[in-house]
């Protein structure tokens, strides 16, 4: 297996832009429940917002594990020579970062949920069974955690946007397209 080809595959371009749309999604529904609603105001309207939260958010985890299994198993394409030895690391520091964002943010909503007692909901197909019971001093642990996380993943994920704009759009060079395109043989 070498990483000298320019694409990634299919595979990891698809589950790169579900994982996108979703993690989007749901921290926008996140941040309106969390910064627009309050229990008091709007009642069981905020409680269905954050349920919404949750059952879009949720996949997020199953898809995980399969994208670090493709990862693990089909190396990233290389960054391109015009690259600095350091921009590079930054870069591989950056995705490192977000997939950390992937695992610690989800984890971390789950535990919020259970320690308050609320069910995690997948896609309103199933519930996630509960690791632990109704908690106050785990929720005000990662109550916490899990905005500060959203908001320092927020963002990562415009600084990931404006780099991969900035190599389309100022470098010219195929960092961008490797996600978008395919070359001859992937899957
Ligand atoms: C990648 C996935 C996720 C992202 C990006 C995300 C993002 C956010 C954001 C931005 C907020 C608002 C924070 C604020 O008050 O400013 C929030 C709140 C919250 N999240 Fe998540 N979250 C994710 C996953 C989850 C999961 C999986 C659960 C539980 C199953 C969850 C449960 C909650 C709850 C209960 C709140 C509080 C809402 C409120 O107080 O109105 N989150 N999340």
């Amino acid at each position: 297996m070498n990483s000298s080809h320019s694409y990634y595959t299919r595979t990891a371009q698809v589950l790169h832009w579900l994982m996108a749309i979703i993690f989007i999604a749901a921290w926008a529904i996140g941040f309106f429940s969390g910064n627009f609603l309050s229990y008091e105001a709007d009642g069981s309207f905020k409680g269905d917002v954050i349920t919404l939260h949750k059952n879009v958010a949720t996949p997020i985890i199953f898809l995980l594990v399969i994208r670090l299994f493709w990862r693990y198993t089909h190396p990233a394409p290389q960054l391109p020579d015009s690259m600095s030895p350091l921009m590079k690391t930054l870069a591989h520091l950056g995705h490192l970062g977000l997939y950390f964002m992937l695992i610690a943010i989800p984890i971390t909503g789950c535990l919020f949920s259970w320690s308050v007692g609320k069910p995690v909901p997948v896609l309103y197909l199933f519930e996630i069974p509960a690791l632990v019971d109704k908690n106050p001093e785990l929720l005000a642990i990662v109550k916490p955690v899990h905005t500060y996380l959203s908001w320092f993943a927020g963002v990562m994920v415009v600084g990931h946007v404006l780099a991969a704009l900035k190599h389309h759009f100022i470098d010219k060079d195929d960092v961008l397209r490797s996600m978008t395109q395919q070359g001859k043989s992937s899957n």
